[in-house]
């Protein structure tokens, strides 16, 4: 299962889900716009995601689907910034499930997932909240680790539950490497600074030691929160090997299927110590790899193989 945006989602599909939850859902930006055209509503929501209106936070919406995308099962809504609305109200993460999909596990999963997409827009820590009465929220949350904070005064008669977790990059491997969370016997040589996102130590299987560094930063350039610069540092002992080739190209599927990037930027830099992806040459400094363009590498691959 994985998020994608509204435009990776398509008409199609919204519709259908809109039609299948018929209104029931805990998540005001994914149902009907009730007054507004498809296109508006897609306009907004990707307004939402860029520039926000007055007082309010950016907020990404994702669809839960499956690894073909046949349909969409539920829709999660991340905000990655923090005001005092989003402190004592609304949380970090809102989420639904289609009716007809319910008390399959989909929640926890899409919240999880969800979870890893806050993380990659530089929270830390996220709040996520239900009503008291709300069992089926409240389980979900419980069952994906939130740490209970305390119990509000929400509406006349309404009480708020307000959880916290504590998000953590994944583990990622490849055949020779293992891209994991940083450690503080690590070298602090290996560890480059390019901004605000999220940075795995490359350790070497073969000798259990962190040899370099990688990471998914904010594009300083594209305002869009779905783009993504990719940087590496290899220690100079491990050059010459492909290991920069074979992190960035596990860190590419992590960003497209995981994240639901748009696209992710290599800076000259990157590419003189080899991390090479293939894409749009967009000028002398950096290469772009689109979307598009990495899942069409991936059939031909997968065709050819
Ligand atoms: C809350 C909601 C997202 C749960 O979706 P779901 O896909 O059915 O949840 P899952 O199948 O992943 O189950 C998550 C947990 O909740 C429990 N659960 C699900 N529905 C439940 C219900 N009606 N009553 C009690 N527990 C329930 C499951 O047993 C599971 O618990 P477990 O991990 O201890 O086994 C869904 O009911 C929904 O969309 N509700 C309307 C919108 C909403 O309330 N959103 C949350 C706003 S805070």
């Amino acid at each position: 299962m994985k998020l994608i945006l509204p435009e990776q989602a398509g008409e199609e599909k919204i519709r259908d889900f809109w039609a299948r939850c018929k209104g029931r859902m805990g998540n005001p930006g994914a149902v009907w716009p009730k007054g507004r055209t498809y296109e508006e509503w897609l306009r907004d929501t990707a307004a939402h995601r860029m520039r926000p209106p007055e007082g309010k936070v950016p907020s990404m919406l994702l669809f839960l689907t499956d690894g073909d995308e046949t349909k969409l099962y539920g829709a999660a809504s991340v905000r990655w910034e923090t005001n005092a609305r989003v402190l004592e109200r609304s949380g970090h993460i809102g989420y639904g499930i289609a009716p007809e999909e319910r008390r399959k596990g989909y929640a926890k999963t899409q919240l999880r997932l969800a979870l890893g997409v806050a993380r990659s827009l530089g929270l830390e820590r996220a709040l996520v909240t239900c009503l008291e009465e709300n069992g089926a929220s409240r389980r979900t949350i419980e069952s994906c680790g939130g740490v209970y904070e305390d119990t509000r005064e929400w509406g006349p008669g309404e009480r708020l539950r307000r959880y916290w977790f504590t998000v953590a990059p994944p583990t990622l491997e490849t055949t020779r490497l293992r891209l994991r969370e940083r450690r503080a016997e690590d070298a602090p040589g290996l560890f480059g600074k390019r901004g605000s996102g999220e940075v795995w130590a490359i350790e070497e299987k073969a000798s259990g030691r962190a040899v370099g560094s990688v990471g998914l930063y904010r594009d300083p350039i594209q305002s869009d929160p779905t783009a993504r610069v990719l940087g590496c540092v290899l220690s100079e002992t491990r050059r010459g090997r492909g290991y920069e080739k074979e992190a960035a190209a596990r860190l590419a599927a992590y960003g497209f299927e995981a994240l639901a990037l748009e696209n992710i930027s290599i800076v000259n830099e990157a590419e003189e110590c080899g991390c090479t992806l293939e894409g749009t040459a967009n000028g002398p400094a950096r290469r772009t790899v689109t979307r598009d363009e990495y899942f069409l590498r991936r059939r031909e691959n997968v065709e050819a193989e």
